[in-house]
């Protein structure tokens, strides 16, 4: 089955759908982009990832495309034509096409827009019954980590290390010894009270969406959120770790580095929060698909 993609305007085929080569996000990663997750045909918090891609184009001045509604028509039409029910779309976009040169363009440059989507594997039920092993590497990024810029170098240059050694994602540390986040999830431990402890929101880490979701079931359900730093020494001695993304929802972590967690088997709260999680997307599918 061909895959269509929007570019500008256009529903292409996918191998025919192509960029300016002076896009501003081609040869400066001049924009940002968005992931986010389709059930039976729904954008799950489609309206928080909107929100997210308002700020980080507002933070770099780059103006929105279009007007939301706008824009979530075309993030469901995408998905609809590329016929499936379970999957992500992927949107971008960038400051525009414009001869390059540092500055910003003129005013009257139009950002561009380029949208994809597509099937994706459920995630391997090994990860999941078994947990997954993380590494930590250096945080070499810049300083706005809270932008979900397409700039991704050191994030592609991390998880390659991760997948060199077997590793599912890499944890990145910051020059204090503390956890940030993963390459492209959020991280989590539980202590031994039960409490969940994952990085505060600021200009060091991005504000998941899946992260700020389950932020919010686990407080429905009583479960203490520390929203607090937490070290990298620390991490390996908690009782539990989990990751969060839009494409792995919860996951459990087993293994930093050399450091086996516990027992080394996923814990039954992180099991639990995944349950959560899964109840949610399962329940926004129905109610509004
Ligand atoms: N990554 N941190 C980083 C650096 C990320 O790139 C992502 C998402 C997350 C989790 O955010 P969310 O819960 O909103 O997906 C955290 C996407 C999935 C990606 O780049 O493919």
């Amino acid at each position: 089955m061909s895959r269509i993609a929007y570019v500008n305007g256009c529903y292409l085929p996918h191998g025919a759908a192509s960029v300016h080569i002076e896009d501003r996000g081609y040869q400066f990663a001049d924009g940002v982009y968005e992931v986010i997750a389709v059930r039976n045909g729904v954008l799950i918090d489609g309206n928080w990832h909107m929100d997210r891609l308002r700020r980080s184009l507002s933070e770099l001045q780059i103006r929105m495309p279009m007007a939301t509604p706008a824009l979530n028509v075309v993030l469901c039409e995408t998905a609809r034509r590329n016929r499936f029910r379970d999957g992500i779309v992927y949107l971008q976009v960038s400051r525009g096409v414009a001869r390059r040169d540092h500055p910003f363009p003129s005013a009257d440059t139009r950002p561009a827009l380029v949208v994809t989507a597509r099937r994706t594997p459920p995630i391997p039920a090994k990860f999941v019954e078994e947990g997954v092993a993380v590494i930590s590497q250096p945080d070499i990024r810049w300083g706005r980590c809270d932008i979900k810029s397409i700039s991704l170098l050191p994030n592609v240059l991390v998880k390659q290390a991760a997948r060199v050694k077997g590793a599912f994602e890499a944890w990145q540390v910051d020059g204090d010894g503390f956890v940030t986040e993963g390459a492209s999830t959020n991280a989590w431990i539980i202590n031994e009270e039960g409490h969940l402890i994952t990085r505060p929101v600021e200009n060091t880490i991005l504000n998941g969406i899946t992260r700020r979701r389950l932020i919010a079931l686990a407080k429905v359900q009583g479960i203490v959120v520390e929203e607090r730093r937490f070290s990298l020494e620390e991490a390996k001695l908690a009782r539990e770790a989990f990751l969060t993304s839009t494409t792995a929802f919860v996951l459990p972590v087993v293994q930093i580095d050399e450091t086996v967690l516990g027992n080394g088997r996923p814990g039954s709260n992180t099991a639990m929060l995944r349950q959560i999680y899964l109840d949610f997307v399962a329940e926004k599918a129905l109610k509004t698909g």
